[in-house]
């Protein structure tokens, strides 16, 4: 069997890489947007704004496993740049669909809590209704969409707040600014579930792991949408409250700097950020029977992954 993973350079492309767990379905084959991967090592290139040329990867390559780890996620930027991110995160799923339906192919594409509208106070189960309030989700809602309208056998990850010991993300910054500064205001009224690309590619690997297991005419019970996010919830506050206690016990930040919270409205953003986006994540677990486990447990695992890359041993 042939893998191919788009979006190698991403998170969670670097997560999947670094698991090594692709391997076992098959030939693994890398893509990148310039054909590099690390900016050094020649890959596939797959620019998702150029759908011919996705079209002439997938017909060179033949994946039966497509892993669709790309995406447009800056999500200020896409408010200035709508075209762009709809082409990379709505349209090019129409393309990767419609090419792996007739081919048999399963595609695994990954999508966000920012399909809602934030307005609730109870998790949001899978077919909770989407509304998303800016231009990032209404162009991952309609990759949805188009998938699902491929006919192409998939899973649809919806997943928040991602992070992990690489790449560019909230852990990361914070992490950045508490060796600059002694005290940073961080927004305290928004809700969500923080969720490492470890988690991420451990549940895909194992809704994998089932996909593969259960017999052809069989596995259109298996296809769908899911939400695959860490437990419990947070805020943003209380996260970066958390980062700098374990980062400073650990030895990776000299002192915790001050961390005081402020509201949404005193920290304004070119892309509205829907407020409460806690995803009921139930159906994966229970269908793939897999604990994901409250988010202080990815923290950890994030955490000791940065020790062990200083000091070359586990804290
Ligand atoms: N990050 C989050 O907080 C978050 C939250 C919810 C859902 N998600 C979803 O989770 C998935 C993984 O996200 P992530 O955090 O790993 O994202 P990431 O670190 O930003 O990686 C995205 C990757 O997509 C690549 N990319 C961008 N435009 C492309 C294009 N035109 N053609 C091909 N590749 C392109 C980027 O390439 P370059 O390296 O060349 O820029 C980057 O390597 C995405 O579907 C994302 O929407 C993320």
């Amino acid at each position: 069997m042939k893998v191919l993973l788009l979006g190698a350079n991403g998170q969670l492309g670097r997560s999947f890489i670094k698991s090594g767990g692709l391997a076992r379905y098959g030939e693994v084959m890398f893509a990148t947007r310039d054909g590099l991967l690390n900016g050094t090592i020649p890959v596939k290139v797959a620019d998702l704004a150029h759908p011919l040329a996705v079209i002439e990867l997938l017909e060179c390559t033949k994946p039966d496993l497509i892993i669709n780890a790309a995406a447009y996620t800056a999500v200020d930027q896409a408010e200035d740049e709508e075209s762009l991110a709809t082409l990379i995160n709505g349209t090019a799923l129409d393309t990767i669909g419609r090419w792996a339906a007739p081919h048999g192919s399963l595609v695994v594409h990954y999508s966000t809590d920012y399909v809602f509208d934030g307005e609730r106070s109870v998790p949001y189960a899978v077919d909770a209704p989407t509304a998303p309030i800016n231009a990032y989700g209404r162009s991952k809602l309609l990759g949805e969409h188009l998938l699902q309208a491929s006919g192409a056998a998939q899973l649809i990850f919806r997943t928040a707040w991602v992070y992990s010991a690489h790449g560019h993300n909230f852990l990361r910054s914070m992490l950045r600014l508490g060796r600059e500064r002694r005290e940073l205001r961080i927004v305290n009224d928004q809700f969500g579930t923080p969720t490492t690309t470890g988690l991420i590619v451990d549940a895909t690997l194992t809704a994998l792991d089932a996909w593969f297991k259960t017999p052809m005419g069989q596995r259109e019970t298996l296809t769908g949408t899911y939400h695959v996010v860490s437990s419990g919830m947070t805020t943003w506050h209380d996260f970066a409250t958390l980062i700098f206690q374990k980062a400073s016990s650990a030895g990776l930040l000299p002192v915790a700097p001050k961390v005081k919270a402020i509201g949404t409205k005193d920290f304004p953003t070119r892309a509205k950020r829907p407020a409460w986006t806690v995803l009921d994540n139930s159906s994966f677990s229970q269908r793939f029977d897999f604990v994901l486990p409250d988010w202080k447990v990815g923290l950890n695992d994030v955490i000791n992954e940065l020790y062990v890359e200083a000091n070359g041993s586990s804290c």
